[in-house]
C-alpha cells in the first residue's frame, strides 16, 4: 500500500512479523530517484564535508568491490537514468564515497571470509546506529542489539547471502516509528514520547541485496522515506495498520525499537 508522495507502507492487517521479507528485484528498480534527491545529495555532500569519519568507514578488505560497485552505479545511471548521469568517472575518494554521492542510498558492501564481513560503507543517513562499530564485523555481529535475529533471521540470511547470484537481485522493507524525522541518527535508539502522537514519525528503509559478478561481493543499499504520522493518518487504515504491527511486537521488540506505552496510546487515538 501507498499513500500520496509517500512510497511504501509496510505495516497491513497481518500485524508484527519479524522475517527477511525478501522480494525479487527489477534491476531497473535498484535504485531510486525522487524529489527529495537534490536535498538528499546536498545533505550527504555535507555530512562527507564536516562527519567523514562518522559516514565512511572503509577497509582494503572492501577496496576491490567498492571499485566495481562504482561502475556499477555509472553503469545504473547510464542505462536507466542518463539524465543525472555524472559526466566523468575520475575521483579521487574511496569508490565507495565517489558511489554514495551519487545517489539517494546508503551503500555498504560485504565480502565472504570466514563469514559475510562489512569492509567498506558509506551511511550518512542511519536510523540510531554507529557504523564504525559495524565496520569489519559479521553480519551476526551487526545485528546483536536485534532481539531474535539470531534465532529467526540469521541462518536464513547466511543462506540467502552464500546463494545469491548477480542476475537475481532482491528487495525488502524495514519500517519503524521515531520522534525525529532527521535522516541522519548516528546514536543508540531512545524511547519514543507516548502521548505526543504529533511528535511521531514513520521511517521506511528500502533496501536492496545484490551480488557484484567480478568481486562476488554483496552490495546493500538503504534508501530511507520518513513522514510526519499525522501526514498518514488519512491513509486507509494506517493507523489501526501500525496499532498491529506495534502491539504484535514481543516486549524485547518494542524495547529495542523505544515503542514501550506507544500501542496504549495509538490505541486510545483511535477510539
Ligand atoms: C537481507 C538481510 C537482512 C535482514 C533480514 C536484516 C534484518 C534486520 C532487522 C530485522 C533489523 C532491526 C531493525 C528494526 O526493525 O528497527 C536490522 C537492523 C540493522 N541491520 Fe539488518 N538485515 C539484513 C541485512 C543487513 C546488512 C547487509 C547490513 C549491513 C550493514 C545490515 C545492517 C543493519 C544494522 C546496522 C542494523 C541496526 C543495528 C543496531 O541497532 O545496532 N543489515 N536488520
Amino acid at each position: 500500500m501507498s499513500s500520496g508522495s509517500f512510497p511504501y507502507i509496510p505495516v497491513d492487517a497481518r500485524g508484527w512479523r519479524l522475517a527477511m521479507g525478501l522480494r525479487p528485484l527489477e534491476i531497473e528498480r535498484w535504485l531510486e530517484v525522487d524529489a527529495h534527491r537534490d536535498e538528499e545529495l546536498a545533505l550527504k555532500a555535507d555530512l562527507l564535508a564536516t562527519r567523514p569519519e562518522v559516514v565512511v568507514a572503509t577497509r582494503p578488505e572492501g577496496d576491490a568491490a567498492s571499485a566495481e560497485l562504482y561502475d556499477e552505479v555509472l553503469d545504473w545511471f547510464a542505462r536507466y537514468a542518463p539524465d543525472l548521469a555524472p559526466g566523468t568517472k575520475e575521483t579521487s575518494e574511496h569508490p565507495v564515497v565517489a558511489a554514495a554521492r551519487l545517489v539517494q542510498e546508503d551503500l555498504c558492501v560485504l565480502v565472504r571470509s570466514d563469514a559475510w564481513r562489512l569492509q567498506a560503507a558509506c551511511v550518512c543517513f542511519p536510523s540510531r546506529w554507529t557504523l564504525a562499530t559495524k565496520i569489519g564485523r559479521t553480519m551476526d555481529q551487526i545485528h546483536e542489539p536485534i532481539p531474535g535475529y539470531a534465532e529467526s533471521l540469521s541462518g536464513p540470511t547466511t543462506g540467502v547471502f552464500d546463494r545469491l547470484k548477480p542476475e537475481r537481485p532482491f528487495w525488502r522493507l524495514n519500517w519503524t516509528v521515531i520522534d525525529d524525522p532527521s535522516l541522519h541518527q548516528p546514536h543508540a535508539p531512545r524511547q519514543l514520547s507516548p502521548d505526543d502522537i504529533d511528535q511521531w514519525f514513520f521511517r521506511v528503509e528500502r533496501q536492496t541485496i545484490r551480488r557484484l559478478a567480478l568481486s562476488d561481493a554483496i552490495v546493500f543499499t538503504i534508501h530511507n522515506y520518513v513522514a510526519a504520522v499525522n501526514d498518514l493518518r488519512d491513509t486507509p487504515e494506517f493507523l489501526e495498520h501500525l496499532l498491529l504491527g506495534i502491539e504484535g511486537a514481543p516486549t524485547d521488540m518494542q524495547e529495542y525499537k523505544g515503542w514501550v506505552g506507544v500501542a496504549h496510546s495509538l490505541r486510545e487515538a483511535l477510539s
